[in-house]
């Protein structure tokens, strides 16, 4: 019934020539994928070129942040209208390297949410905890906190436009990914939270794995009820190896001749 997600975030890295020739190998590799949705997030400067390249194809453009206001005196900021004038259709927001960077708060992503909904960007909102708090057996805890914190003040409606990425702090960057069952506990989790404030969209929320994901795991992780994609990370700078995860996402009833 979800249609998977695949969506990888470039972080910093690639300048704007080495992104669009990311780009055009991807086109070139997946540009004929129709049973999974395709998204790639590059930094801002590169954000424009990679959307021509994409303009018109199966691949989608989102940016890795935004600020709430649409313009104004707000030096060294990008907002949502800027982000949909390019070509973007998505926003990753509340990854924890912003989080732990850049001191991104629950009520700042909050506001940045808001932001691109009323830009008509889709958010893909991100939620995590630290090895630390999993080892204090504080997950669902802080889970729940950051879910209240971020899409508390949303309505059945809003929520109904939103992706929400799990992505376990000691899990990115690290090469150690979650165990699929682990990852499916945790997403059981988020969709049971949705589901007490939104029944009747909960069942058809996409809710993405993200942390060490690359070719060799995917497979097992989207296979999990509950796991509609993936964000991926340092994976997804090599055409190849992203391709492959994009592939595994394809439903086996799909691939078979
Ligand atoms: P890695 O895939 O490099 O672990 O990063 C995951 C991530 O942070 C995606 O947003």
């Amino acid at each position: 019934m979800r249609r998977p997600l695949v969506a990888g975030n470039w972080k910093l890295h690639k300048t704007v020539a080495e992104s669009v020739a990311l780009a055009e190998e991807l086109l070139h590799l997946l540009g004929e994928v129709r049973e999974v949705d395709i998204l790639v997030a590059p930094t801002f400067v590169a954000l424009d070129a990679v959307a021509r390249v994409l303009r018109g194809t199966r691949l989608a453009v989102a940016a890795q942040n935004l600020f709430w206001e649409p313009a104004g005196a707000y030096t060294g900021e990008v907002s949502a209208p800027l982000l949909t004038a390019v070509g973007c259709s998505a926003v990753i927001l509340g990854h924890s390297e912003r989080r732990q960077h850049f001191g991104d708060s629950e009520a700042q992503i909050s506001r940045r949410v808001q932001a691109a909904l009323a830009s008509g960007l889709t958010p893909i909102v991100c939620v995590g905890e630290t090895l630390a708090e999993r080892r204090a057996g504080r997950t669902a805890a802080i889970i729940g906190q950051q879910l209240e914190g971020t899409l508390g003040a949303l309505t059945p409606s809003e929520l109904r436009s939103i992706v929400i990425a799990y992505e376990p702090v000691w899990a990115i960057g690290t090469g150690v990914s979650a165990g699929p069952a682990q990852a499916q506990e945790v997403h059981a989790l988020i969709r049971a939270w949705v589901r007490a404030r939104a029944p009747e969209v909960s069942a058809a929320l996409r809710l993405l794995y993200g942390g060490s994901v690359k070719a060799s795991n995917s497979a097992a992780l989207l296979g999990e009820p509950d796991i509609d994609g993936a964000l991926v990370g340092g994976a997804s700078l090599d055409a190849r190896e992203f391709a492959a995860i994009v592939r595994s996402g394809v439903p086996a009833s799909c691939t078979q001749p």
